[in-house]
C-alpha cells in the first residue's frame, strides 16, 4: 500500500506532488506528506487524512524545483502526522518515501540506536532514512547513490523509495518488490508508484525491476543495478485511453460498476484473436494433473466461481485458496499442477508470494490479472488480462465480472485444446453482456435506502449462489460497514437460526434451478421465526409463494456458470448506494486500500 511520488522540473512542485498524489490516494489515504527543495532547504509539510486536508496547508517554497510526496496507509505506528512520510534522517541530511515493509526494522534500529541515532517516528521508514544516512557518512562510501544501495543491502522486506539528500538536486530512487515507474519530459521528471500519473506528462514511462537503482538530477536519468553498473532500459508507451477519470459520476465505483459490459465486450473482442491464447495453448493440458486457483479478496470469490466452471467443464478437481493461506500451507502443488493466481492489481504481497511457491514447487503459474504492467503478470509462467480497464474504486466490481469471464473462457479453452468439445462461449457472454446492463436503478436504491440503518445482514444460499453471497457481504462490509455474513443456507440449523429475530433481514441468492427449492424451504425457516426477506433469483418463481419475500431482485438468466457474474451486480450497486446514504465515502473505505502490497 502507500503511493510515492517524485517531480523535478519547472512547474509548482507543491501542486505536480498534491495533484498527482491524489491519482494514489486509491492506495492509502489515512495521512500524506510532500519534501520540496530549494537550494539545501527542504521543506516538509504533512497532514492526516485525505490528501484534500495536505492541499489546504501546503504553501510554496521560493526557488522549489524538486520534490517528493507520499500518500500513507499505516503499517507501522497509528495514522497521524509524525508517522507520515517523508521522513527525515537524524542530522536532516536525507529525506525519504516509502512504500512497503521492512521485515528487520526492529533490529536495525536497535544497531542504529547503539550508533546514537534518535528516531521521532514509530515507522519502519525511518530506520531507512538513518541507515542511509549512517553509510553515506563512511569514507569508503563516495557517491550519495551507494549509501543507498549499502542501507537497501541491510533491508528485508519490500520497498519502493524515493530520496533526496540535501547537498544535491538528484532525486534517487529504489525499488524491490513494490511497483515504481518514472518518466521523462523535456526536462522534467516524474517518478511514481502507478503510470496513471504520467497521464498528461509523457507519452512513455520506465518500469523499475526489482534491485534497481537510479537518480534523475541535471537532466540525467540513470539506472543501475547493486553494483552501480548502468543498466540500459526500453520504455514503455503510455495507454492514456486506460485512463478515463470519473467523467460525470459521483464516484468511481458506481462509474466502474456502469464499465462492467464494456470489460466484457474488451475480453470478447480480445480473446477472440488466436493470437493473444498463443502463449497459454502451448501449455502441455494432459499433463495437467490438478488445478489450484489462489487470490485474496474479491479475487478469492471470483476464484470460487471460476473453480465451480472448471470442474463443470472439465471434469476436474480444481481447489481453491486464499493467498496468505496457500503460501504456508502443505498444498500439493508439483509439476503436474496448474496454478491460476487471480488479482486485480498483480501487487498484492501474498498473492505475488503464493506464485512464487507454487513456481519453485514446479508448477505451471498462470496470472490472471487486470493490471498489464504488473509483477504478477511479469512474474508467472504465462499471463492472461482480465480487460477491465483501469479500476481506481477501492471495493472491485467490474475486475470481479470480468475475473470471472475470464476463468469462464479459460475453461472452454482447455476443453477445447483436450479435444473434449467446444462451449459457445460467445452467444453466452452476449447474454451475459445483457443480463449486467443496468435497469432498475430506482428499485436498488429503496433497498439500499430499507438496509442502510441496519447493524448486520445475513445471506444464505447454496452452490455457486453461495460464491455471489460472500462477494455480496464483502461488498455491502468493504463499502457501508454493516456486518454482512453469508451461510450455507442448510447451515441455518446448525446455529444460525438462533440469532434470526423479528424483522432481521436475511438475503437469499437462489439463481441455481435444482437447488431453488431447497433453498427458498430453508428461507421459509428464516421467515417463520420472523425475519425479512429479499431474494435474489434468475429462477422463474411461478410455483412458489412469492408473498413470502418483502423485497424481489430477478436477474436475467445466463448460462449458469456466469450466473454469479450477472447476480452480483444488483449488489455491487445495493452496497454503493448504501454506502452514499449513509453519507460516506464509497471509492475510499475506511482503513482499506485498493493494492495490498504488505502481508
Ligand atoms: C484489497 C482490495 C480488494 C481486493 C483485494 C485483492 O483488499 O481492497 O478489493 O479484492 O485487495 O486485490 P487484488 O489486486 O490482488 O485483486
Amino acid at each position: 500500500m502507500c503511493g510515492i511520488v517524485g517531480y523535478s522540473g519547472i512547474k509548482s512542485v507543491e501542486n505536480v506532488l498534491v495533484n498527482k498524489l491524489k491519482l494514489l490516494e486509491y492506495r492509502g489515504y489515512d495521512s500524506s506528506g510532500i519534501a520540496v527543495k530549494s537550494g539545501e532547504n527542504i521543506k516538509v509539510t504533512k497532514a492526516k487524512g485525505e490528501i484534500a486536508n495536505l492541499e489546504r496547508v501546503v504553501e510554496p517554497l521560493e526557488g522549489a524545483t524538486l520534490g517528493i510526496g507520499h500518500t500513507r496507509w499505516a503499517t507501522h505506528g497509528v495514522p497521524c502526522e509524525i508517522n507520515a512520510h517523508p521522513h527525515l534522517s537524524m542530522n536532516k541530511e536525507w529525506t525519504i518515501v516509502h512504500n512497503g515493509v521492512i521485515e528487520n526494522y526492529s533490529a536495525l534500529k536497535t544497531e542504529l540506536k547503539e550508533r546514537d541515532y534518535e528516531f521521532v517516528s514509530e515507522t519502519d521508514t525511518e530506520v531507512v532514512v538513518n541507515l542511509i544516512e549512517c553509510y553515506s557518512g563512511k569514507p569508503e562510501v563516495k557517491y550519495d547513490l551507494a549509501a543507498i544501495i549499502k542501507a537497501c543491502e541491510r533491508l528485508d522486506g519490500s520497498y519502493a523509495l524515493a530520496v533526496l539528500n540535501r547537498k544535491s538536486d538528484k532525486i534517487y530512487f529504489a525499488k524491490n518488490k513494490c511497483p515504481l515507474y518514472c518518466g521523462v519530459n523535456d526536462g522534467e521528471f516524474m517518478l511514481s508508484s502507478d503510470p496513471i500519473c504520467f497521464v498528461g506528462f509523457s507519452n512513455e514511462y520506465y518500469v523499475l525491476e526489482n534491485g534497481e537503482f537510479g537518480y534523475y538530477g541535471n537532466g540525467k536519468l540513470f539506472f543501475c543495478d547493486e553494483s552501480m553498473r548502468q543498466t540500459e532500459k526500453e520504455p514503455v508507451k503510455l495507454d492514456c485511453s486506460a485512463y478515463n477519470f470519473k467523467n460525470d459520476f459521483s464516484h468511481f465505483m458506481i462509474k466502474e460498476i456502469y464499465e462492467v459490459k464494456d470489460a466484457i465486450s474488451n475480453i470478447m473482442e480480445y480473446y477472440s484473436e488466436k493470437s493473444s491464447w498463443r502463449h497459454f495453448d502451448e501449455i502441455d493440458f494432459k499433463s495437467i494433473k490438478n488445478i489450484k486457483i489462489v487470490g485474496c479478496g474479491t479475487a478469492y470469490h471470483a476464484g470460487l466461481v471460476g473453480a465451480n466452471i472448471i470442474e463443470r467443464q472439465l471434469g476436474a478437481e480444481c481447489g481453491v485458496y486464499v493467498a496468505s493461506e496457500y503460501r504456508y500451507a502443505s498444498t500439493k502443488t508439483d509439476k503436474n499442477t496448474l496454478a491460476i493466481f487471480i488479482s486485480q492489481s498483480g501487487e498484492t504481497a501474498d498473492t505475488l508470494a503464493a506464485e512464487d511457491i507454487a513456481c519453485r514447487k514446479g508448477a505451471k503459474t498462470l496470472a490472471v490479472v487486470n493490471v498489464e504492467y504488473s509483477t504478477l503478470a511479469k512474474t508467472a509462467d504465462y499471463f492472461l488480462p482480465i480487460k477491465a480497464g483501469v479500476e481506481i474504486a477501492v471495493a472491485s466490481t467490474k475486475a470481479y465480472v470480468a475475473q470471472i469471464v475470464v476463468l469462464y473462457l479459460i475453461a472452454a479453452r482447455i476443453k477445447s485444446n483436450l479435444g473434449c468439445g467446444e462451449t459457445p462461449v460467445k452467444g453466452e457472454l452476449e447474454r451475459l453482456k445483457n443480463a449486467v446492463t443496468i435497469r432498475n436503478i430506482e428499485h436498488y436504491k429503496r433497498i439500499a435506502d430499507e438496509l442502510k440503518s441496519r447493524r448486520s445482514l445475513f445471506m444464505i444460499a447454496r452452490g455457486a449462489d453461495y460464491c455471489t453471497a460472500l462477494e455480496a457481504c464483502l461488498k455491502i462490509k468493504e463499502t457501508s460497514y454493516i456486518n454482512a455474513n453469508a451461510y450455507y443456507a442448510g447451515e441455518l440449523k446448525h446455529g444460525f437460526l438462533a440469532i434470526v429475530e423479528e424483522n432481521f433481514y436475511v438475503c437469499v441468492f437462489a439463481s441455481d434451478e435444482k437447488l431453488l427449492s431447497k433453498t427458498l424451504a430453508n428461507a421459509e425457516e428464516a421467515k417463520a421465526r420472523g425475519a425479512k426477506l429479499i431474494l435474489t433469483t434468475c429462477c422463474d418463481l411461478e410455483n412458489y409463494n412469492k408473498s413470502n419475500f418483502d423485497i424481489i431482485i430477478k436477474t436475467p438468466k445466463t448460462d449458469e456458470l456466469l450466473q454469479p457474474a450477472a447476480d452480483i451486480v444488483p449488489w455491487q450497486i445495493i452496497a454503493y448506494y448504501i454506502s452514499v446514504a449513509k453519507g460516506l465515502n464509497p471509492d475510499k473505505p475506511r482503513n482499506l486500500a485498493k493494492s495490498v502490497t504488505v502481508e
